[in-house]
């Protein structure tokens, strides 16, 4: 879907009580959790009233998902995509082939059967899904800082040919789901930004059923990337007939003067949205969770703010930083 900045809807500007969701055709969504809908009612409350579509932060992973060869656990993602319909949101699925948060058994399938349950899984999990996930993370992560192929099972088992595999399988279950390749560190221009291009470029040309990428946007307020590198990198990819949602999207702050923390974190967050909004057809943009009372950052990077609600659910300034972004303030 490409979709430039709509005029924001009446009285949006002004009155400030407008949610995202409300201000912009263009999917904005954030990572979320089935255990919360339960028992955090602001949580849940915040993230239908906010957003327009949920990435499953890790319902939807094959370790989760499928913990054992001969079981499934749908529970969870299925609670999500309830909870999606219910609230009108879209469900973008995450992440079909990853080489974190596997099932211990998958190391144990013989060689020879590795092929066959690849492709089971995904056929499984597309399928299963189909009609209600509108897009897909189909493969995770593939490419290294030095845009080299990740040494991971999947290389080691089926050879580089699996990720046009998996963008095959993926289509063949479900035929109009939207599938992308997802990755982190390839947000602006640099060695990593060309190798997603060259990679994405070359399975286009091979045919592969893939529409669009995902840039995660993983940022730390202390070295962001430059904006209009960020714009010039989306426009890139755009140009290449493929949809690019800034996928996973956060704001570290530790490194930042604590008194300017909050402030500078509105600046990265808009100068960054702005101007992708500006130069860009955006089809969606993701944030990676709802409040920095839950974010995986405080266990990888240590503790940290890196979201646009606070612990009580108050918007933050980041939050307004967005909200400028797409009312084009
Ligand atoms: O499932 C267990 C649960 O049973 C246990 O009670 C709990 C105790 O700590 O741990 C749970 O698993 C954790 C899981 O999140 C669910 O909370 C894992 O230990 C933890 O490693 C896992 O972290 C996730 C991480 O991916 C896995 O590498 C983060 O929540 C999630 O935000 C993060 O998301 C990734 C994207 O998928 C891909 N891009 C990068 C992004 C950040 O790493």
């Amino acid at each position: 879907m490409h979709l430039r900045r709509p005029s924001p809807v009446a009285g949006a500007g002004g009155a400030g009580d407008a949610s995202l969701r409300s201000l912009t055709a263009m999917p904005i969504g954030a990572a979320a959790e089935p255990a919360l809908l339960e028992s955090d009612v602001a949580y849940a409350e915040t993230l239908a009233r906010e957003f327009g579509s949920i990435t499953p932060e890790n319902a939807m992973k094959w370790g989760p998902i499928h913990p054992d060869e001969s079981a499934w656990r749908w529970e969870p993602a299925d609670r999500l995509v309830e909870y999606a319909r219910a609230h009108d949101m879209l469900v973008h699925g995450h992440a079909l082939v990853w080489h974190e948060q596997l099932p211990a058994w998958i190391s144990a399938v013989a060689p020879r059967r590795f092929r066959e349950t690849f492709e089971e899984h995904l056929q499984t999990l597309v399928g299963r899904y189909r009609g209600r996930v509108g897009s897909w993370d189909v493969v995770n992560e593939a490419l290294t800082s030095r845009g080299r192929l990740r040494d991971t099972i999947f290389l080691g088992r089926l050879g580089p040919g699996y990720i046009a595999e998996a963008f095959r399988i993926a289509h063949a279950a479900d035929p109009d789901t939207r599938l992308y390749y997802n990755d982190f560190g390839a947000d602006g221009l640099g060695r990593k930004s060309e190798a997603v291009h060259a990679l994405v470029r070359g399975l286009l040309e091979d045919g592969v059923p893939i529409h669009g990428v995902g840039l995660q946007m993983h940022l730390d307020a202390a070295s962001p990337p430059a904006a209009a590198d960020v714009a010039a990198n989306v426009e890139r990819l755009s140009a290449l007939g493929l949809d690019v949602r800034i996928s996973e999207m956060d704001v570290r702050v530790r490194r930042i003067r604590a008194r300017d923390r909050l402030a500078v974190q509105r600046i990265v967050y808009r100068d960054i949205l702005a101007a992708c909004f500006e130069r860009t057809d955006l089809a969606g943009v993701s944030f990676w969770g709802v409040t920095d009372a839950r974010s995986w950052i405080d266990e990888r990077f240590g503790e940290d703010d890196p979201l646009l609600f606070d612990a009580a659910y108050e918007r933050k300034p980041a939050y307004f930083g967005v909200r400028d972004a797409l009312v084009g303030t």
